[in-house]
């Protein structure tokens, strides 16, 4: 049966709790209004999609052996969730997306989430973010946590959230009007292919056999480790799952200046602990934090490059973009 199909994900911005989703720590996301749209028809034995702003076709035969071969390239992220999928039947259609690439707002997430659907996608939102992680992994190589894409699926309109990225439980937070919420890109591309995401990934485990699970873990058991660079990581970890829980709170009591406090801190723990920022990127930050208005900005994603998130008094930035809290994914 031939179906017509339109379904929408977002991007997302992540307020806080950066590099602790992987070792199933606590993240603080909302979905952007800017999104991926895919539409088209649920027909024949390939997924065919092509792209309103990047050539090529992704074309993508159903038994799909190997997602990060396909080209062009952002069709291996198709690739991957075809093959997490393994859909029936095929789908022919095209995508539109307004999620600046390779920036840290998860333009990668938001297309997996926005195929999955588009091909029938039928069980529940942490699954549909398991099995995109599950594509996106497949598709780079890069043993990404599961924060993206399940910002992208269950994120709820005018909302922030703290995920628990050990039960996957997550609890909403209202996003006042009077905190405004800027991303602006550092100028510098950022890809975590071939980046170190792997090796600090592979940090918090060597940190985790040492001092047991770093979701459970404190700042003072991460102070305890000898060696001196798994200290710093293990210290970003436990620190940043913390200040997750004082920015949610800062958040619902409209403390834009406590929240932007956090996202300063945030900010020092992945440069100097986590050491995932760059020259650019606290060039950004610093020029930004010294503008009026401006309560706090951190590094935001996985590092090495992109954007940086701000909170603002309403109106005090004029560059970059103002995220509002958008809904998460659906069909249309
Ligand atoms: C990237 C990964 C996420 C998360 C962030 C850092 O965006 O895809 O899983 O680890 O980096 O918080």
């Amino acid at each position: 049966m031939q179906t017509d199909v339109a379904a929408f994900a977002p991007g997302r911005v992540n307020l806080i709790g950066e590099h602790t989703d992987h070792t199933g720590g606590r993240c603080l996301p909302m979905a952007v209004a800017m999104g991926v749209t895919v539409h088209g028809r649920r027909e024949g034995d390939r997924v065919l999609l092509s792209s309103a702003e990047v050539p090529g076709v992704a074309d993508i035969a159903l038994d799909v052996a190997d997602p990060a071969a396909v080209e062009p390239a952002w069709a291996r992220y198709v690739a991957g969730v075809v093959a997490e999928l393994r859909p029936e039947v095929g789908f022919t259609g095209g995508l539109r997306s307004d999620v600046p690439v390779g920036a840290g707002m998860s333009s990668s997430a938001a297309l997996e989430v926005a195929v999955a659907l588009a091909l029938g996608h039928d069980g529940d939102v942490e699954d549909l973010a398991r099995r995109c992680q599950a594509a996106e992994q497949r598709a780079t190589g890069v043993p990404c946590g599961i924060l993206d894409q399940l910002a992208s699926a269950a994120a709820r309109d005018g909302h922030a959230f703290v995920l628990d990225c050990h039960t996957l439980g997550r609890t909403h937070v209202p996003v006042p009007d009077d905190v405004e919420i800027r991303v602006v890109h550092s100028g510098q591309e950022r890809t975590l292919v071939g980046s170190a995401y792997a090796e600090r990934r592979a940090q918090c485990e060597a940190a985790e056999a040492l001092i047991g699970p770093l979701r459970l873990a404190s700042p003072a058991d991460a102070d305890a480790i000898d060696d001196p660079v798994l200290r710093r990581r293990a210290r970003h970890v436990t620190t940043e799952n913390q200040r997750v829980l004082e920015a949610a709170d800062a958040l619902r009591s409209g403390d834009v200046v406590g929240l932007g406090t956090l996202l300063d801190e945030g900010h020092r723990s992945l440069r100097d602990d986590f050491e995932v920022s760059t020259p650019t990127v606290d060039a950004t930050v610093a020029r930004l934090r010294a503008q009026r208005g401006v309560h706090g900005v951190r590094l935001m994603g996985g590092g090495f490059g992109g954007c940086v998130v701000a909170v603002t008094d309403p109106g005090a930035l004029a560059e970059g973009w103002h995220a509002r809290p958008g809904p998460g994914a659906h069909l249309i």
